[in-house]
């Protein structure tokens, strides 16, 4: 077997090696038309008339015909206005990128006559005015993108009439647009899309709407294409059950919301990396979270959850938060050995119990916020191992009160002292304190002596 496909390899380098000098150069027509698409010169492009365009920074060309299919455009400092004629003149355009510029004008009209356009990206870059309604009758769209247009409108109230044709999508970002409508209904129709970001568009009402629920299971969440969604900091409200379908998320963010409930149904979301349900109403139990063995960041912070610490299994979690909720028992040992973790906030819940010696803990941690929790007995003296240690939060708890912990292999060199309801904390060689307390002022001032 090893053979063809070696002699394979070998061809399609020869093929590509052939092809390279043989491909097509710009055609005369196409130039001119990007030579007049700004009318500002003050841009970062060098382009130079008298060479072939499909060499020229942000071009792609057709290899074979020499058509020019992609303009990526990012970044390049364009300011002042495009010229929609030229722009829809370049029929053969599959993508386009003009990302992160200052345009000061609406966006090109006309852009549905480039029919084969598909990647569509204009996010962060200033256009103004409202969103020409023709972009609804750009079917071929794959990807759009008009994030972070702050002043941007839409034609009409029911964004549906703007999105709801655009069936091929596999990507839409919309974050940062005003949209200021109840949930989007339209996006049952959807069935490809993979990755929806509508972070702070105003957007209200349940999701998917209740309207929905009659018409279970909605097509778009019994296609499980999705592999990001983004909805965090609009006004959703809710239950979250269609989660459960949707098995190749990968991101997957609601903070800043208004979703309630219980969380039933995470085990089928086996390949996630980052979950934020912060600042919701949600409740009950998380039940395990042990088949997320992908998860690098967890947020649960902020909302009413209880029972015991969730169980996990993932070697590659970064960051915990599951502050400000109703959790309790005790901490497990085993959250402090995660090879891998750098922050852990247990902040503001109901804790007990003795927290255990740290055997063999992560030397990335260097966060720990433990504090309103009523966690008691001896502040453990493997508290000086944690050699990442940077930051430790243990106020506001039951632990005896004046122990007497040597943090010196952290690199905090000195004795350090704790007291009942006290912070401590110091990062290098500077010392942070949030409650005034006899004891931390003095250890302070033996510090700056
Ligand atoms: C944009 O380009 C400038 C240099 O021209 C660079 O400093 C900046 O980091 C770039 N921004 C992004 C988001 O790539
Ligand atoms: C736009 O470009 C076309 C050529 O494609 C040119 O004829 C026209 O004058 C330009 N319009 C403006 C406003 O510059
Ligand atoms: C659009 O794509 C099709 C198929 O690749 C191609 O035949 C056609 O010429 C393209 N249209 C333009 C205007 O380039
Ligand atoms: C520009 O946008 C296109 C389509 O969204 C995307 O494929 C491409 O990676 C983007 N370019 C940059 C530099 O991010
Ligand atoms: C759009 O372009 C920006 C770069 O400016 C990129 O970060 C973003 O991912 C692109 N959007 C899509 C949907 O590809
Ligand atoms: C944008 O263009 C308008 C006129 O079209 C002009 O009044 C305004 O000053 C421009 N703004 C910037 C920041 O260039
Ligand atoms: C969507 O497509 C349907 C059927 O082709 C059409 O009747 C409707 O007007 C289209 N909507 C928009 C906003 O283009
Ligand atoms: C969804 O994607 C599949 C596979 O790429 C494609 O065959 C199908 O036509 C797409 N559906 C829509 C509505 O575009
Ligand atoms: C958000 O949307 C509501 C209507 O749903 C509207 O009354 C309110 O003004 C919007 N807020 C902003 C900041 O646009
Ligand atoms: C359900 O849909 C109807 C019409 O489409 C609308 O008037 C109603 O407000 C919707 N109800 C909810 C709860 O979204
Ligand atoms: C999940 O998919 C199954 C079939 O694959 C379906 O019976 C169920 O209703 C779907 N659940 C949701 C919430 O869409
Ligand atoms: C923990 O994850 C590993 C894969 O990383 C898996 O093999 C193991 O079964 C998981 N354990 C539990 C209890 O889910």
């Amino acid at each position: 077997m090893r053979f063809p496909v070696l002699s394979l390899l070998f061809l399609f380098i020869i093929s590509l090696s052939f092809h390279n000098p043989i491909s097509a150069q710009c055609l005369d027509d196409q130039k001119s038309l990007l030579l007049t698409l700004f009318d500002s010169e003050d841009n970062d492009l060098s382009w130079t008339p008298n060479t072939d365009c499909c060499s020229w920074e942000g071009i792609t060309c057709d290899s074979s015909t020499g058509h020019v299919i992609g303009l990526d455009l990012t970044n390049q400092s364009i300011s002042g206005s495009i010229n929609s004629t030229s722009l829809i003149s370049i029929s053969s355009l599959q993508s386009l990128n003009l990302s992160l510029n200052h345009f000061n004008c609406s966006i090109p009209s006309g852009l549905d006559s480039l029919s084969n356009l598909t990647h569509l990206n204009l996010s962060f870059s200033g256009f103004t005015g409202l969103v020409p309604i023709e972009v609804s009758r750009m079917k071929s769209l794959v990807s759009l993108d008009l994030s972070f247009l702050f002043s941007l409108a839409l034609p009409s109230p029911d964004f549906g009439y703007l999105i709801g044709n655009l069936t091929g999508l596999r990507e839409l970002h919309l974050d940062g647009i005003q949209i200021s409508a109840p949930v989007p209904e339209f996006m049952v129709e959807l069935v490809n899309l993979s990755s929806l970001h509508l972070v702070y568009c105003n957007l209200s009402g349940e999701f998917p709407s209740n309207n929905l629920s009659g018409r279970v299971p909605s097509s778009l969440f019994m296609t499980p294409s999705f592999k990001t969604i983004d909805l965090s900091s609009n006004n959703f409200q809710g239950e979250i059950e269609w989660l459960g379908n949707l098995t190749r998320l990968i991101h997957l963010s609601l903070s800043d919301n208004d979703f309630s409930g219980q969380i039933h149904s995470l085990s089928s979301l086996a390949q996630l990396e980052s979950l934020s349900f912060s600042r919701n109403r949600f409740h009950g139990q998380i039940s395990s979270l042990a088949n997320l063995s992908q998860l690098s960041y967890l947020d649960l912070s902020s909302n009413h959850f209880s029972g015991q610490f969730p169980s996990l299994n993932s070697t590659c979690l970064l960051s915990l938060d599951l502050s400000s909720n109703s959790f309790s028992g005790r901490i497990p040992s085993s959250l402090f050995m995660i090879p891998s973790l750098r922050t852990i906030q247990l902040n503001h819940n109901q804790f007990d119990g003795q927290l255990d010696e740290f055997h063999n803990a992560s030397v990335a941690l260097s966060g720990i916020f433990l504090s309103n929790n009523k966690l008691q007995g001896q502040i453990p003296r493997s508290v000086g191992q944690l050699v990442g240690l940077s930051i430790l939060d243990l106020s506001w708890n039951n632990f005896n009160e004046l122990q007497i912990i040597d943090l010196s292999s952290n690199g905090f060199t000195g004795i350090w002292m704790v007291w009942g309801p006290l912070i401590f904390w110091a990062n290098g060689r500077r010392w942070y304190y949030k409650q005034m307390d006899k004891l931390l002022i003095m250890a302070k001032a033996w510090w700056e002596r």
